[in-house]
């Protein structure tokens, strides 16, 4: 069901400085930030020959990622995406298998203009995990 990694999203405590060390001491092509208020973060995205790394920074009060980096002050892996044909049918098939869907379980509009959806990181090893629909 799953297809391509999509992207690995890193919560970094530095925006500047995480995007200079992937374009300088990594070599990486590194997009300019954009803000995504929907989803309280800006995201800078580091284009890779197989995949995509974004950068996550908080944005406003009530960011996702500002507990998360209250937890983690050196940053870490937030979160992994998976692409899938149908998101709707992948949906449908994880909750059969007793797999949470977090909020209401419909698909949100994500960074990439797509729809995605996330999974409890409970039940996936530790990782919350993003569906997106490509
Ligand atoms: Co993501």
């Amino acid at each position: 069901m799953i297809g391509r990694l999509n992207h690995v999203a890193i919560a970094v405590p530095d925006l500047e400085a995480a995007s200079e060390q992937y374009r300088s001491a990594l070599g990486a092509k590194v997009n300019p930030p954009q803000d995504e208020p929907d989803h309280g973060v800006t995201v800078v995205f580091i284009e890779l020959p197989n995949t995509k790394i974004e950068l996550l920074y908080p944005l406003g009060e009530n960011s996702p990622i500002k507990g998360f980096l209250d937890k983690n002050p050196s940053g870490g892996i937030h979160h992994i995406c998976y692409e899938v044909d149908d998101i709707i049918a992948a949906r449908d098939h994880l909750l059969e298998t007793g797999a949470r869907v977090l909020g209401t379980g419909e698909p949100k509009i994500g960074a990439h203009g797509k729809p995605v959806l996330f999974l409890h990181p409970k039940d996936f090893n530790g990782t919350l995990v993003e569906l997106e629909q490509v």
